[in-house]
Order: structure tokens, then sequence, then C-alpha cells
């Protein structure tokens, strides 16, 4: 691609995740120029109140950057470059009600694994199909970096519904987050490692940790790091689950086998019982971020909005200050690897065939990548072991299962897939779920028969 200014669209322009997008767009403006940002959203005030901040905040820091906000796909979609996709289908509300439904049933409702995964997905997956319906009428060379959870469900489902479309990356931030962790215990600077990582998204191991120049590999000293645990009031400036989940990593470590790395996710499905137990079902995780982020984002909002400026408020900032968010720049350092083919390493979801020889052929699996004009090139990943290749192929047969309940709209599928998910495991319990989410999904999910 060899354009000077891009043009993006961040469908879901209505989250809170939106201001720290476009605050990265406005650090990335050297690195990935834009002419024009656009907020897509199903729901108009959410929207167009982040549209409104939006074209303030650009006003003071990219001027060069036009901000339209819309709901119509015709204006959203016709002439992008990407679609930055980070849609939340029943937004937080239904997150709360999968979360709650599931504790009820005795199971962790958690938006991507367990039970709540599967509710989320029979949500996510006609939802973000049909945007990228939309966004193919209008833009049919545009690229499409999804990153809608629950994102192993929804790579199994784009796979089938946009068969040998190379322009949708389903990626996920998770294993950029971790290893930023594992940079700053290192003592190495953030962008200096790369990973070798295998699994499905939310559901792997990483194998090793190279620096990008040397080809040392830290994994073995980062092994040793973990061996101890953390100090207590380490990661107390984030939400308590979060911090909770970065002080259990130390014990996932030393008890991980194989001499792997887990995924942060993989406490949810190795140690249930715990993660089960310090569950309140009175104050979910949606309800931490219904209260803390959410609030906390839509309140500066409309802070913004009231002054009409940032500038000379405390909601001003240096540019040098927005580097530190990774959250949203692993998705501008993504869109730069396209637009410029630099072949960077990613972890993305591609379809096996052959990565790793002794796991399903057309699994989404989660592997490095390098990313260039041409899109996604997985390197070679090899045999895994038996633990993780049992664990894998459950997970993904209940993948699987979970995107036929929904494209063909069948209970027997759906009950099958809740049956096998490994944090429901039982065939009543299955049923039980699965009755209460019909009804708490009227509207959402596709009729089943
Ligand atoms: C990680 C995951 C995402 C998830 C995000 C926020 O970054 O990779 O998939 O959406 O956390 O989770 P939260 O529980 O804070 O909403
Ligand atoms: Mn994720």
């Amino acid at each position: 691609m060899s354009k000077e200014q891009f043009v993006v669209t961040i469908v879901g322009g209505g989250s809170r995740y939106t201001p720290g997008i476009l605050k990265m767009l406005v650090a990335e403006k050297d690195r990935f120029p834009l002419s024009k940002a656009v907020l897509y959203d199903n729901e108009y005030e959410r929207n167009a109140k982040i549209g409104e901040y939006g074209r303030i905040l650009m006003s003071e820091y990219y001027p060069e950057c036009e901000v339209v906000d819309t709901t119509d796909p015709e204006t959203a979609f016709t002439g992008i470059d990407f679609a930055f996709m980070q849609i939340r289908a029943g937004r937080l509300k239904m997150r709360a009600s999968d979360e709650h439904i599931a504790l009820k049933h005795g199971c962790i409702g958690q938006e991507t694994c367990g039970a709540g995964g599967f509710a989320y997905g029979m949500r996510s997956i006609p939802a973000v199909c049909d945007i990228i319906k939309d966004i193919r009428k209008y833009s049919p060379e545009a690229w499409v970096l999804n990153y809608s959870n629950p994102a192993a469900i929804v790579a199994e489902a784009t796979k089938r519904v946009f068969p040998g479309d190379k322009r949708i990356i389903n990626i996920c931030d998770m294993p950029v987050g971790i290893m930023n962790q594992y940079a700053d215990e290192l003592g190495v600077p953030r962008n200096s490692i790369e990973a070798r990582y295998f699994g499905l998204n939310h559901y792997g191991w990483f194998t090793a940790i190279l620096d990008k120049k040397t080809g040392e590999d830290y994994l073995p000293r980062l092994r040793e790091i973990f061996s101890e645990d953390l100090p207590e009031d380490a990661f107390s400036d984030i939400d308590p689950s979060w911090s909770a989940t970065f002080h259990f990593m130390r014990k996932m470590v030393r008890e991980c086998s194989d001499g792997m790395m887990p995924n942060t996710y993989l406490q949810y499905y190795l140690y249930r019982d715990h993660m089960l137990a310090h569950e309140d079902p009175n104050h979910t995780r949606a309800d931490e971020c219904m209260e803390g982020h959410e609030k906390q984002i839509f309140e500066m909002v409309e802070e913004v909005i009231a002054n009409g400026k940032l500038e000379g408020t405390k909601h001003a900032f240096t540019i040098e200050s927005l580097k530190d968010d990774d959250h949203a720049s692993y998705i501008a350092d993504l869109a730069y690897a396209i637009s410029h083919n630099t072949h960077d390493v990613f972890l993305c979801m591609t379809e096996n065939t052959g990565i790793i020889p002794n796991f399903s052929e057309s699994a989404m699996v989660e592997v490095p990548c390098m990313i260039g004009a041409n899109g996604v090139e997985p390197l070679n990943v090899g045999e895994i072991p038996t633990f993780q290749k049992g664990l894998l192929e459950n997970q993904f047969a209940y993948e699987k299962l979970t995107v036929d309940a929904c494209l063909e709209g069948s209970y027997r599928k759906a009950l099958d897939a809740l049956t096998l998910n490994r944090l429901v495991g039982d065939t009543d319990r299955a049923r039980a779920l699965l009755d209460d989410y019909i009804e708490a999904n009227k509207g959402y999910w596709p009729e089943l028969n």
C-alpha cells in the first residue's frame, strides 16, 4: 500500500475503548498518517458523544484528521483502508447477564471462557459477520482487523463465512500485554522481544521469548523470575480482578508443564475450582467494568465536551505520555506492518493447515505470523505435547460446535458444545444453562431448533 494518508473506521465507535484508540492514532500520526477516522456504531448516542470528543481531541492534536461519527454503514465503510473492529454485542449489560446465569448454575461465566464465552459467542457471530458483509459491500479491499470477542469463536466463524478472505485478520492484545510484563520484568525495552507461541485464542502457551536483535531466548530466565511471588502491592493500580490475575500467573508458570509460559486465561481452565471459589455472584467483572472503566471514560468524555477543549484542563496530555498505552497501540503496529510491508512478527489467529501437524487441520490457531502487504504468513510450530494437545482438541471441538450451532440454528449442537466445554462438563447442567441463555438472549441469538 503506497498511500500517504489512510482512512480508518472504528467499528464499535461508542465503546469505552474508543477514546484510547483515538489517542493512540494521535501518537502514531507520523508513522501511520490518517486523513479521516470514522466512528461507526449501532448506538447513536454513545457514538455521537465519542465523536464529539474525538473532534475536540483531533482539533488540538491532529487537525489533519477529520472525525466522523455515523450509524449508517454506507457512510462508515465507503472508501476506507482499515476497519478496526471491536464490538460487544449486547454491551456490558449482556456480559453481566452471561456471568450471572453461569454462576447461578455453578460455573464460570467469563466473557470468553466457559459458559459466558459461549453465550457471548452466539451473540457475536451474527453481529460481526453482518458488519463484515457491509464492509465488503462498500470496501471490498479494506483490511478488517478484528479483535471482537470471544475471538477464537469469532475467528472460526469468519473463516467459514468469508472463505479465502485474506484481509480479515483476527488478533488479540493479551499476548502483547503479557509480553510487556515480561519485558518489564526482564528490564528490556518493550518492543525488543518477540514470541514463539501456540494455542487457540485465550488458550495458549509461550515456548520462547526471543531478543529481536541477538536471538537470545529469555524464557528460562523468565521462568526463574516467575518462581518468586510478586510483592503484595504489585499491580495495585489496576482493577482487583486483573491484579489477581497477574499475581496468579506466578503460580501458573511454576506449575506449567513442559517448561512453557501460559496465557493468563488458562487460569480459568486449569484452576477452575479456585477461580470459581473467588467469583462473587453479586459483583462480577462486568459490574466492575460498568462501575469503573466505563463510567470513568464517559465522565471524561462529558467533561471534555462541556469544556469544549482539552487544552488547559486535566485531560490535556503530551504525545510522549501516550506511548505507554499498549491496549491500543498493537493494532496500529499491525496496520503499520500491513501498510509498510514490514514482515514483523505478531501472534494472530490463522488456519492451522499443518502449522501444528498433530492438531486439527482446520482450527484457527493462534501462532506467530509475519505480517505484510499480503497479510498473514504463519511460522511453523511443529508437534505439540500430549497435555496441550488434549486440552486444545477439546476446546477446538467446543468452539467448532458453537459456530455450527449458531450458523445452523441447532439446539443439539449448542447443547453438545456446552457439554463439551471443560468449565461446564455435564449434560444436565449444559441444558439448564442453555435454556436460561436462550431466554436471556432473545433478539441477539439466532433461533435454535
Ligand atoms: C484482554 C483480552 C481481551 C479483553 C480485555 C479486557 O486484553 O485479551 O480479549 O477484552 O482483556 O478484559 P476486561 O475484563 O478488562 O473487559
Ligand atoms: Mn483477547
